[in-house]
């Protein structure tokens, strides 16, 4: 695909519209800031170029306006990792907002508070992208995973000012398109965790790879969930048994999975095996874990959970790529887009 990327782009002294993934918790453990980490490439590049950048972004599902979900922690630590001021307004819309992007130097940042402080964000309101796309000269889209969402400030800024898919996007796209672009076969996928929609990408996944391994919660939703009972039947699924107090997935189905680990080529790595937080259900996240990133195959893992796991393990070094997405990455995998992306296109 021929995708307008930034790293293409002569942006020189533009004024940007940076939205930037900051939906991060700052308490878990250093995986948490992976995905601010991941900004400063982008952040160093547009400095270089002379921009002023507005960064914009959302952290948690506040519902409304909840101090908690504040950016201004986020702001300072993104600060610190770049080394450079990041100045944060308390506000979205409001007089010393335009102040402050109308006295903004050549190379500076700012940072907006919350967009999903506002509502009209997750509504799709057309005065409400009107007035934040009134802030840039382009837009650049580095939030790749919440590419997903059909958010106004991911699919509508795009209608009013020329976009862009950041430098960290550019990789997601690079790297996660390898899984379904001519890969190395058998490709196996294993996806696991507590979320009901995961049961969806199960589904779909069998479309693009060779084996689906399913254990978290999900084999128990695919027991009771009446619509996607049938498709248990799918011959590409292998899906776990459960201990008795389904934490966790049994040893003998860590052994199935390890077979077919064993065999791929290429391998996605989607979320953990059962509640790893608890040390008496960690086994099986540990040995699968363990297997894929001891494998030769080309190998991929993105999710909140599965990076804080990598990194317990000590991994995170042994995968060819780690994505900042979770649903973005299966949602990226299996349409080979996301709303994000196609919102540039058109
Ligand atoms: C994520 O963490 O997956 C993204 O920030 C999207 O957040 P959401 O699931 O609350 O839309």
């Amino acid at each position: 695909m021929n995708l307008p990327y930034l790293s293409k782009t002569d942006i020189n002294s533009k004024k940007v519209l940076l939205r930037a993934d900051l939906d991060v918790s700052l308490e878990k453990s250093t995986s948490d800031i992976f995905r601010l980490e991941a900004l400063i490439p982008t952040l160093n590049f547009l400095n270089e170029r002379k921009c002023r950048t507005i960064i914009i972004g959302h952290r948690g599902r506040p519902e409304g306006k909840n101090e908690k979900n504040s950016l201004k922690d986020i702001c300072l630590k993104l600060s610190n990792l770049l080394e450079k001021e990041i100045k944060f307004i308390p506000e979205i819309f409001s007089d010393s907002v335009k102040r402050e992007i109308e006295t903004l130097q050549e190379g500076e940042f700012l940072m907006l508070e919350n967009l999903r402080f506002d509502e009209r964000e997750e509504n799709d309101d057309e005065s409400f992208v009107r007035s934040l796309s009134s802030y840039g000269e382009v837009f650049v889209n580095e939030a790749f995973a919440t590419s997903h969402r059909n958010h106004a400030s991911i699919v509508e800024i795009p209608k009013y000012l020329k976009g862009f898919l950041g430098l960290r996007f550019e990789k997601e796209t690079e790297n996660l398109s390898k899984v379904f672009e001519n890969p190395d076969r058998p490709v196996v996928a294993v996806i696991s965790g507590v979320k009901k929609d995961k049961v969806l990408y199960a589904k779909a996944l069998t479309k693009i790879v060779d084996k689906v391994l399913v254990g978290g919660r999900l084999p128990e939703y695919l027991e009771n969930e009446k619509s996607v009972r049938e498709f248990r039947d799918n011959d590409k699924l292998i899906i776990a048994n459960l201990i008795y107090d389904k934490e966790d997935i049994t040893l003998h189905s860590v052994e199935r999975f390890k077979e077919e680990i064993k065999k791929a080529k290429t391998i996605v790595l989607a979320g953990v095996l059962g509640k790893y937080e608890d040390e008496g259900h960690r086994q099986s996240t540990k040995e699968i874990f363990e297997a894929v990133a001891n494998s030769d195959s080309f190998k991929i893992v993105g999710g909140g959970d599965s990076l804080v796991a990598i990194e317990m393990y000590n991994l995170t070094k042994k995968f060819n790529w780690v994505s900042v997405g979770g649903g973005a990455m299966l949602e990226y995998l299996t349409k080979g887009s996301l709303p994000g992306i196609d919102a540039l296109l058109h």
